[in-house]
């Protein structure tokens, strides 16, 4: 397959998004990007005292490949960032492109089915409840090693759930036309499934 195909994932923190996003990519042999950590860059910038319009103009792909880009501080301060028109205007273009990448292309963030990507061919929206994905996120920090709290990670996620629904640019919301997946009671093998299968009959 030579021509552009896009394949929008949207949905709330730790909800398998990045995980089914990476399957099916690989599935569909389709690039992929995890647009989460363009915020997370320019969240970590800020954190370092830079401007986050500023460091979002200047992001390089190289600042991407940072593993302090997972943690919880970066979190909180990449969906501060976001809330910001002009820090997210100056990541449109160049997840617009990448969506048009011949052979096809899955993005995975908060907003690619209903703002960067709204004529994308597949629009999947994936979640689960609060307490699934905050244990999930804990979970997971606690593999990498990193020090974690449960009542803190469910407080983190609630948050972040709030700030990135409730604001005006650009709101955490499922495009009219997106398969809804709810993962709260599925393994990581079914919601893949759900995912393809999805894609499958859209893509015939
Ligand atoms: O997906 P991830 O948890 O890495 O995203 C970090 C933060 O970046 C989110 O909480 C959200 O505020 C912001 N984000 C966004 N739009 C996207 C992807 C992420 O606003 N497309």
């Amino acid at each position: 397959m030579s021509e552009a195909f896009t394949i929008a994932i949207d949905g709330p923190a730790a909800a398998g998004k990045g995980t089914i996003s990476k399957a099916v990519a690989e599935h569909f042999g389709m690039a992929h990007l995890d647009t989460g950590l363009l915020y997370r860059a320019v969240g970590a910038k800020v954190l370092k005292g830079e401007d986050a319009a500023s460091a979002a103009r200047a992001l390089v792909p190289s600042d991407l490949e940072d593993d302090t880009l997972r943690g919880q501080d970066v979190a909180q301060a990449a969906s501060e960032v976001a809330e910001i028109g002009e820090v997210r205007a100056a990541l449109l273009e160049f997840q617009r492109s990448f969506a048009r990448k011949a052979g096809g292309a899955v993005l995975d963030g908060r907003d690619i089915g209903t703002v960067i990507c709204p004529g994308a061919e597949v629009k999947l929206f994936v979640t689960a409840s609060a307490e699934v994905r905050a244990r999930r996120r804990y979970d997971e920090l606690v593999q990498r090693g990193q020090p974690a709290d449960l009542a803190v990670v469910t407080a983190d996620v609630k948050a972040r759930d709030a700030r990135d629904m409730d604001r005006a640019e650009a709101p955490l919301k499922p495009a009219d036309d997106a398969v809804v997946i709810d993962t709260s009671d599925q393994t990581i093998a079914e919601a893949v499934a759900a995912a393809i299968a999805a894609v499958t009959a859209k893509k015939g």
